[in-house]
């Protein structure tokens, strides 16, 4: 649910940056800064800086940056609202929430009901587990005797539900919860006699949120009965969405950052067996294809997965399923297949956990060279297959967004098969030109797929290529950053020719000069903080720099951050800036050397493109217009020389 803009504001306020991320980081106070081993790369000395002031954090090694917000969503792997939830609480602050609708809080109350029941399921289950006699000789004998050790069964909740009919939905009953909400839960059946439990004498598995909230339950059956299924699962429900959801996900998201891989199995027994031994950063799928939704989930820890999968025929074509998805979303897939006789469960059962993470290491195999492998071994030598199987590789590849991966995979896929790499090149472009056509509706013109459209431009050449004015540009933003609230004297000649002087605000001073004399940002990103302050000169009040270190708007994070803590640091445009000390001191001077040395820059541009154009033109009323031009250009220019020589900063 939406947290109001105003506590935003007030809990991003409340925050101290030093306090924040010296929960997790050890700082020490140097200058202005403080400064610490950077906890996102390795590095020995710190190059991660605080800005308590400013309430930013920067690592100069690794470039990360941002605020308190920031930080937790880059170390905690928190969402926006997770962070700020976390940071409210640290500040004792309280968060109303917006008002809802009738709807909202119809919806909310529902999905609260549902939290609520889940939870008082879930320690039912438990205690029925460990203190009822049937609980004990039948469901917690049932794990112990599968090999399961009583911490892993504690830390996953697994429980027990009676094999009487209605055991949970009477004990629920009597609690106040009603047919209703029992049945939308899916805790409970109707039946012709009234409701009975969906999960009787199953062991049951709580599958929780990644905040770690019980959003349903798996349960297993513990008898041969053929007619009833292996495994009852909760149906969906407002706060159960299976294919948002992955079973250990909770317990597994630290290890997987911490990793920077995460492990996929099938199976919630698979899920708890990697735990028990020791391998913590694995979620199931449970049984069924992976969903994007899914993907991005793990996608917010790590790029990197590995099936593994059951060596039958059935868990290696299940490692297939789902893998173009994770592909094309740019992340690394590798897949591990065990021993035919084994799951992951009866793997860990039997080896050590040094032998499976060897295992692991050694199996994981890239997950087109699996695939190619797999389906030539298929197609053996009958031609047509194998044309098929071609054309199914090159399809897989396809999806992958980076092309130098693709054209790496077209070579290794070359060798495999046996096929020369020009052959699957020219597949490959018409693969991706049909989807490019698909996509945008246009016509051929996808750049083919060759090596040399794929080399980086060199780094050396970003600079000469820079527009005009790009540092005055940055800049005057970082002006309207730092000072934009702050007032200074404008002065003008009336239209009686009277010198009047009159307070106006930095943000105003800058952004009326530029507007009427129609300049516009080229930087898209500086644009965008052009038109933040333009709005709030008329609209009020003016965003002050917290405002944009902390904005939703990535960019506009990113270079507030990277702007404002600049003073500190020599980078690239620091060696144009025209101010580094005396900038409070002389404000208005420094505002209107900043202004006109980028109007200077614009101009002199403008000026050079007319000089080209004059050299190409014949017509002599088009060179008459373009000189009046270049003249209008000169005079400007000596205007703003002018300007700059009575206010230049010593
Ligand atoms: N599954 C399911 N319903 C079924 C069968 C399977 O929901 N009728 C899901 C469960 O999440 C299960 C997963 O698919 O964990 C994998 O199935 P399977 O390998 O058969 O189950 P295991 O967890 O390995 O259980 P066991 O080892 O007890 O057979
Ligand atoms: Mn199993």
């Amino acid at each position: 649910m939406a947290i109001p803009k105003e506590t935003v504001e007030q809990i991003l306020q409340a925050a101290h940056i030093e306090e924040v991320v010296g929960e997790f980081v050890t700082l020490k106070k140097r200058g202005s800064n403080m400064w610490g081993n950077c906890p996102f790369h390795n590095e020995k000395t710190p190059s991660f800086s605080v800005n308590p002031a400013r309430n930013i954090f920067k690592c100069f090694g690794c470039g990360k940056a941002g605020d308190s917000a920031k930080f937790l969503m880059e170390h905690e792997h928190f969402t926006y609202p997770e962070a700020l939830r976390y940071l409210a609480k640290k500040y004792n602050i309280k968060i109303e929430e917006k008002q809802q609708t009738a709807e909202e809080i119809m919806q909310q109350s529902i999905r609260e009901k549902m939290f609520n029941i889940n939870e008082f399921a879930d320690k039912y289950f438990v205690d029925t587990l460990w203190n009822t006699e049937e609980g004990k000789s039948i469901g917690l004998e049932y794990f112990r005797e599968r090999g399961y050790f009583d911490p892993i069964i504690e830390k996953f909740h697994l429980g027990y539900n009676p094999a009487k009919w209605d055991a949970f939905t009477e004990h629920a009953k009597k609690n106040g919860y009603s047919d209703e909400l029992l049945e939308q839960i899916g805790l409970s059946i109707k039946g012709q006699n009234g409701l009975y439990d969906r999960y009787h004498g199953r062991v049951m598995f709580p599958i929780h949120s990644l905040t770690g909230r019980v959003i349903g339950f798996g349960g297993r059956i513990l008898t041969n009965d053929k007619k009833s299924p292996k495994y009852q699962n909760s149906p969906e429900s407002e706060i159960y969405d299976k294919k948002q959801t992955l079973y250990g996900i909770y317990f597994a998201k630290n290890a997987i950052a911490k990793q920077d891989e995460c492990i996929l199995v099938e199976g919630y027994f698979d899920v708890l067996r990697m735990h028990q031994i020791g391998i913590e950063n694995v979620v199931a799928s449970s049984g069924t294809s992976l969903t994007m939704e899914q993907i991005r989930l793990v996608k917010r820890y790590t790029k990197n997965i590995t099936m593994l999968y059951d060596g039958d025929a059935a868990g290696i074509h299940a490692a297939l399923r789902g893998t173009d998805m994770i592909l094309s979303e740019g992340m690394n897939v590798h897949v591990v297949v065990l021993p035919p006789e084994h799951d992951p469960d009866t793997f860990g059962k039997e080896f050590s956990v040094e032998y499976v993470s060897n295992y692991l290491k050694e199996n994981a195999k890239d997950f087109i060279r699996f695939k190619t492998e797999l389906l030539l071994k298929d197609a053996e030598n009958d031609p047509i297959k194998r044309g098929q199987v071609i054309r199914d590789i090159v399809e897989t590849i396809s999806v992958i967004p980076d092309s130098i991966f693709r054209i790496t995979y077209v070579k290794e896929c070359s060798r495999l098969l046996d096929m020369p790499e020009q052959t699957l090149t020219n597949e490959l472009n018409k693969i991706l030109r049909a989807k490019m056509k698909k996509t945008l509706g246009i016509e051929d013109n996808v750049v083919p797929e060759t090596e040399t459209t794929t080399v980086p431009k060199q780094e050396e050449t970003v600079e000469e290529q820079l527009p005009a004015g790009y540092y005055q540009e940055r800049e005057l933003v970082k002006l309207l950053l730092m000072y934009g609230k702050e007032m200074i004297v404008d002065e003008r000649i009336d239209e009686e020719g009277q010198r009047i002087y009159e307070q106006v605000s930095v943000a105003q001073f800058i952004i009326d000069d530029l507007k009427n004399d129609g300049f516009v940002f080229t930087n898209a990103v500086n644009k965008k903080i052009f038109d933040i302050f333009d709005h709030a000169i008329d609209e009020g009040p003016i965003p002050e720099g917290h405002y944009f270190t902390s904005n939703e708007d990535e960019t506009i994070a990113q270079l507030a951050v990277d702007l404002l803590f600049s003073p500190y640091k020599l980078d690239k445009w620091d060696k144009y800036s025209i101010f580094v000390k005396q900038e409070e001191n002389n404000l208005r001077n420094t505002v209107l050397s900043s202004l006109y040395r980028y109007k200077d820059l614009i101009i002199e541009d403008r000026r050079k493109a007319v000089e080209e154009e004059l050299k190409t033109t014949e017509n002599l009323d088009d060179q008459l217009i373009l000189l009046k031009r270049k003249k209008d250009l000169d005079d400007i220019r000596m205007q703003i020389n002018k300007v700059l020589g009575t206010v230049i900063v010593k």
